[in-house]
């Protein structure tokens, strides 16, 4: 029945569900603790790694204004994220939300998609891990082979060697797999270590840098418009607006992760209020840091860097080979570099696991999924499972296609946010919202309008993975979940 596509689950019942008690989980994050969850979530791969790709590949040196652009779009798609997790702050993040205002087809779909944000989003993440972790064996005279730290469809650029596996990429997404087994009580601490190291290494090379830049590197600051073939094979718009749009798409990466901070509501000591400090507030502080750094990697380096040389553990290249006297800088950021990463990891693997969770225990996705540990309390069969499929992309797939399908595959979630936020206003105005959105409709139409146009630069091989994605993604609801739904036997 068509009706059954469009069934909501009550959002009277997701609220009385967050309650303390339903879900075991205690209420003690405060507003700097979710900044602070936030940030580490999000400062990782997308600056430190695909900040060259896009100035290689697509913007040059106007890779600071796809950082504006794209921070733009995830402010205004923030705002709703925010206004939503204060109104239902239950674990879930999107896929809960649109389960209350879109129906079920919807929610399956946003539920499927984020698959896309936060398997294959860690599955990148781990990727970039392999360029710094061989960064830091080169200290020690040591190197793992291109065979082995590439998937089969990358070449050498240098040497014509041919990619087989990326062994390290899946080793890491191992360790962090089996850490998230056996819970994660102590990570708060660890988590605010990291944020401090990240953020700490992100001022310095912009303090230190700045005086390193190079006025050519940035002129014209903008390039004129032409394409350029990236060394899968793609060819991108490079240059003008398109490149402008384009570089957005894949910078977006950088700023994913604020919206865990929604994932972890039910944890939160004061959702209505501090749900909307920790998503905006961890936004601000990236997009500030974002838009300086991107300033002074594209200057420091060419983009001619960024195509060759420069193209892996892009940040380390620039010090070392432009920034005499800092030796012990591109260390210290490798380093910082590689714990960050692993938290990034850390929090995507979680957050994919508590949305499949959710999506158990609503009976769209197998009960296996929500199967928790006997003594370590974790959803831990999911965990393993997960690893699985994360460890499939990153060994195999090159870290531009995992990076690009990333960002599109959030982009559409965001989109179906804002589209979201706005239908629960006229459809239950009712429902006290700690934070309002202002101009809610001018603001989610601006965060569809952006979000779209990064959708659109980001160019049709994009568009091609993302809706083959969705194609799969429909052919398993109609297959499984729609019957198994638990609305369906209610
Ligand atoms: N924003 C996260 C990163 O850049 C996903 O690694």
């Amino acid at each position: 029945m068509a009706s059954a596509l469009f069934r909501t689950k009550s959002i009277d019942a997701l609220i009385a569900d967050s309650g303390e008690g339903e879900s075991g989980l205690k209420r003690t994050l405060g507003p700097w603790a979710l900044v602070f969850l936030g940030v580490g979530a999000i400062i990782g791969a997308g600056l430190f790694v695909r900040t060259a790709a896009a100035i290689a590949d697509r913007a040059g040196p106007s890779v600071t204004l796809a950082f504006m652009v794209a921070g733009l779009g995830c402010a205004l798609a923030g705002l709703c994220y925010a206004e939503f997790s204060s109104m239902i702050p239950v674990a879930g993040s999107a896929y809960t939300y649109s389960y209350a205002t879109m129906g079920e087809l919807v929610a399956w779909i946003i539920g499927w998609d984020l698959v896309l944000e936060y398997a294959v989003g860690a599955a990148t993440v781990a990727i970039a891990w392999t360029e710094y972790f061989n960064n830091v064996l080169g200290f020690f005279g040591m190197n793992i082979p291109y065979q082995w730290t590439h998937s089969p469809f990358e070449v050498s650029q240098f040497t014509g060697v041919h990619g087989i596996m990326n062994v390290p990429a899946i080793i890491i997404l191992a360790l962090i797999s089996a850490l998230l087994v056996r819970g994660t009580q102590e990570s708060a601490f660890v988590n605010g270590l990291i944020v401090i190291l990240k953020v700490g290494i992100v001022m310095i090379v912009i303090a230190v840098g700045w005086g390193f830049i190079n006025p050519a590197n940035h002129t014209p600051y903008i390039p004129a418009a032409t394409t350029y073939t990236s060394p899968v094979g793609v060819v991108h718009n490079y240059g003008g607006i398109m490149g402008i749009l384009g570089a957005a798409g894949v910078v977006f990466f950088a700023y994913i992760g604020f919206d865990a901070v929604s994932t972890a509501a039910q944890e939160a000591k004061n959702p209505k209020r501090d749900m909307p400090i920790g998503i905006l507030g961890s936004l601000v502080v990236c997009t500030i840091l974002y838009i300086l750094f991107a300033h002074v990697l594209s200057g420091v380096a060419s983009v001619e860097d960024f195509r060759t040389q420069g193209r892996e553990a892009s940040v380390a290249y620039a010090i070392t080979t432009y920034m005499p006297g800092y030796a012990w800088l591109a260390k210290l950021v490798t380093v910082a570099i590689l714990a960050g990463f692993s938290s990034v990891i850390l929090v995507m693997l979680l957050g994919q696991s508590r949305v499949f969770y959710s999506m158990s225990r609503d009976g769209l996705a197998p009960p296996i999924f929500s199967e928790v540990h006997p003594k370590f309390r974790t959803p831990y069969k999911s965990n393993i499972l997960f690893f699985f499929v994360t460890a499939a992309f990153a060994g195999f797939i090159p870290g531009d296609v995992v990076g690009e399908m990333t960002s599109i595959g959030t982009l559409f979630a965001f989109i179906l946010v804002c589209a979201g936020v706005w239908i629960m206003r006229v459809r239950r105005p009712d429902i006290p919202r700690g934070f309002r959105v202002p101009a809610l409709p001018l603001v989610a139409t601006l965060g569809m309008v952006v979000c779209g146009a990064m959708i659109y630069g980001l160019g049709w091989t994009n568009w091609l993975r993302l809706g083959v994605w969705l194609m799969i993604g429909i052919v398993i609801y109609f297959a499984y979940s729609k019957k198994h739904s638990k609305l369906e036997s209610a």
